[in-house]
């Protein structure tokens, strides 16, 4: 029987600039920025540890502090917290990093592109398949999509991305497959583009920024040229993979929010609020009052 490697590293590529989300972003990461209570890069680790994966593995560049001041020890603010008895926040604090989850960071010295940050994982990572997370591609799914994606590669033992169909004219904006869906989701990727315009894309499905991929990818991203944008893409690599080994595409049952854009970033917020235990109710009669 072939033996299948479980997923237990997920790489968070966090060195981008977000410039889209000036001057929001001029001083802390877009990564760091809240959707009603949680960092987005809160989100998919939390993704993440939920599909079983324990270590998490940061890609960051300059002005990136607060992401590892967020996944460390808070000892200043939870010994205050014991002191003033306050039982339920000191649990909120001490879940942004649950028993058994590790940290590591390394950083991007230069902004040369996807693929480059992944390959800057590579000595974190080592000989070992691994998951990849866009922190600001805000997933909902039941189970999580990460959780859906591991369950397809104990099954499947090569690499998988999450791809969604997106409108024509979006083509633009994504990585975009060629392969023949399945029934159950599964489809046999034969070509991927970073970014295709919309006369030339081979299809509309769209890849969202979940992938678990082989290591085998890091032999690729190394030995090849830039690509769409002048970058090293990760995309590239990924078709340069697929000459080798089956690589899959796996239309995820979900909800994906581009919070890289201010559209996306509003509507995660307003729909994620309407579902929030604590303010969901008294937001929704607010939203009413607005009578739109
Ligand atoms: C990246 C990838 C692209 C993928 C997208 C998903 O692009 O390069 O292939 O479809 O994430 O969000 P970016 O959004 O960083 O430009």
């Amino acid at each position: 029987m072939k033996q299948v490697k479980r997923v237990n590293k997920a790489v968070f590529p966090v060195a981008g600039l977000g410039t889209r989300f000036l001057p929001a972003t001029k001083a802390s990461p877009k990564e760091m920025l809240s959707v009603v209570d949680k960092p987005l890069i809160q989100y998919a680790v939390e993704e993440a540890w939920e599909a079983g994966i324990q270590q998490m593995i940061f890609v960051t560049g300059r002005s990136k502090r607060t992401i590892e001041d967020h996944f460390d020890v808070a000892f200043e603010l939870e010994h205050e917290l014991v002191n003033a008895n306050k039982t339920a926040l000191i649990e909120v604090v001490r879940s942004v990093m649950p028993k058994g989850m590790n940290c590591a960071f390394v950083r991007q010295p230069k902004m040369l592109g996807l693929g480059h940050a992944v390959l800057c994982a590579e000595h974190l990572v080592g000989n070992e398949p691994f998951a990849v997370l866009l922190a600001d591609d805000l997933m909902v799914g039941a189970p999580p999509i990460m959780a859906q994606m591991a369950e397809q590669f104990e099954r499947l033992g090569r690499s998988i991305l999450a791809v969604q169909e997106v409108p024509l004219e979006h083509t633009k904006r994504y990585g975009i497959v060629a392969g023949e869906m399945g029934s159950s989701g599964i489809m046999q990727v034969t070509e991927i583009v970073e970014k295709p315009d919309p006369e030339v894309a081979p299809s509309r499905m769209a890849v969202a920024g979940r992938y678990i991929l082989t290591p085998g990818i890091f032999d690729k991203i190394r030995n090849q040229p830039k690509g769409a944008g002048g970058e090293i893409q990760l995309t590239d690599g990924i078709s340069n993979l697929l000459k080798e080994e089956a690589v899959y595409a796996f239309q995820y049952k979900g909800k994906r929010y581009d919070c890289g854009s201010k559209e996306g970033f509003l509507q995660a917020t307003v729909e994620l609020a309407l579902g929030h235990a604590e303010v969901g109710p008294s937001f929704r009669e607010y939203l009413k009052t607005l009578a739109l």
